[in-house]
């Protein structure tokens, strides 16, 4: 481990106010949103997909890093590229997701577990001979009746500090993904408690782990009230428990908090992450960023839907969804901008 190069990593991967691209949905995942808008649910549909997505001129504006599906990384553009070197000709940095899925917690009735230890250094020193340079893994702790029982949020915290470890290992960065869901009727300040609770556990699993923090990106939820909750709550409001929630528990250490979007459309997700830089800059000791997959990506693939003949309009929508979190990295976002992008080309 050389923790030069994966504080340089890290840094690189949340500099200059610009943010990460998720372009890792498993195939499942990945058909399910294709299946949705008619698209064929193939390999090469995905290899196309995320060739347009990859392929987007001037992506690298405001985004540093992304992060590949094990699919991809084995894939290669039209012109014969590889997707890794297609990412590192776009001045990005390669990333990739490797745990194996949220599955169910044996006793637990509706809380998960994570996935993918087994044989995870092997694959990481296959994926670091690619030049991939980080990975990610994601946690999921559900919020209902009498859940997420401490067993779940130990047992996930385990995890996420035994995948980081090895990454480290092996020179890559972990990005540390715990998302609490949004699912439910639960309300901002249960949102806020669970997330504080799991953030805790996760950075005392990363201690004991011997993880050192300069060499993560963190991957969190905003503190939001569940879907179903009657009160919303505003941006503002949003903004200040996620920054306390924050402060409270990720040691100044980490270099960028990367955020999910978890299900938030594009145009709220950018205004909450805003609305943090915007007001919050000077206390924070992070860089605030998103690695959003659906409030990037979705506006993109609705427009193209699979057909070749809707890929500049879609790389369009792309390349503007993606100055507009820029903007958001440094409190500049306005909502009028959305408009506007409608209306831009290259
Ligand atoms: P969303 O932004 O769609 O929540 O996806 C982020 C991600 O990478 C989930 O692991």
């Amino acid at each position: 481990m050389d923790i030069n190069i994966l504080n340089q990593t890290a840094q690189a991967m949340v500099a200059h106010n610009k943010g990460l691209i998720a372009m890792d949905e498993s195939n499942p995942t990945c058909n399910k949103r294709f299946a949705d808008l008619g698209i064929l649910q193939t390999p090469e549909m995905r290899r196309r997909y995320r060739e347009m997505i990859i392929t987007t001129p001037g992506l690298n504006k405001g985004i540093n890093a992304a992060i590949l599906y094990d699919e991809t990384v084995r894939q290669r553009l039209s012109d014969d590229t590889s997707f890794v070197k297609a990412v590192e000709d776009a001045s990005i940095i390669p990333g990739i997701k490797v745990d194996m899925g949220a599955k169910d917690l044996a006793g637990f009735p509706n809380e998960k577990i994570t996935e993918g230890l087994d044989n995870l250094r092997s694959r990481l020193t296959e994926y670091s001979k690619m030049g991939i340079r980080f990975a990610k893994w994601r946690a999921v702790i559900t919020i209902g009746n009498g859940i997420p029982t401490p067993r779940c949020i130990v047992n996930n915290a385990m995890g996420l500090a035994q995948y980081a470890a090895l990454c480290q290992e092996a020179n890559m960065v972990p990005i540390v993904e715990p998302e609490v869901l949004m699912d439910g009727n639960h309300d901002l300040k249960t949102c806020f408690s669970v997330t504080e609770r799991v953030l805790h556990e996760v950075f005392e699993q990363l201690y004991k782990q011997r993880v050192i923090n300069e060499g993560i990106i963190l991957k969190p939820n905003m503190i939001l009230p569940g879907t179903n909750c009657p009160d919303q709550s505003n941006t503002e409001e949003i903004a200040e428990m996620t920054v306390k929630c924050l402060l409270r528990t990720v040691p100044a250490s980490v270099p960028g908090i990367a955020f999910l979007s978890g299900g938030q459309t594009s145009s709220l997700a950018t205004a909450r992450l805003n609305a943090m830089n915007a007001q919050y800059k000077s206390e924070i000791p992070w860089a605030l960023t998103f690695s959003f997959s659906r409030a990037l990506q979705y506006p993109a693939l609705e427009i193209w839907k699979g057909l070749d003949e809707n890929s500049i309009a879609a790389q369009n929508a792309l390349y503007h969804r993606v100055q507009l979190n820029a903007n958001a990295c440094q409190g500049k976002y306005l909502s009028e901008m959305e408009i506007e992008g409608h209306q831009r080309q290259y």
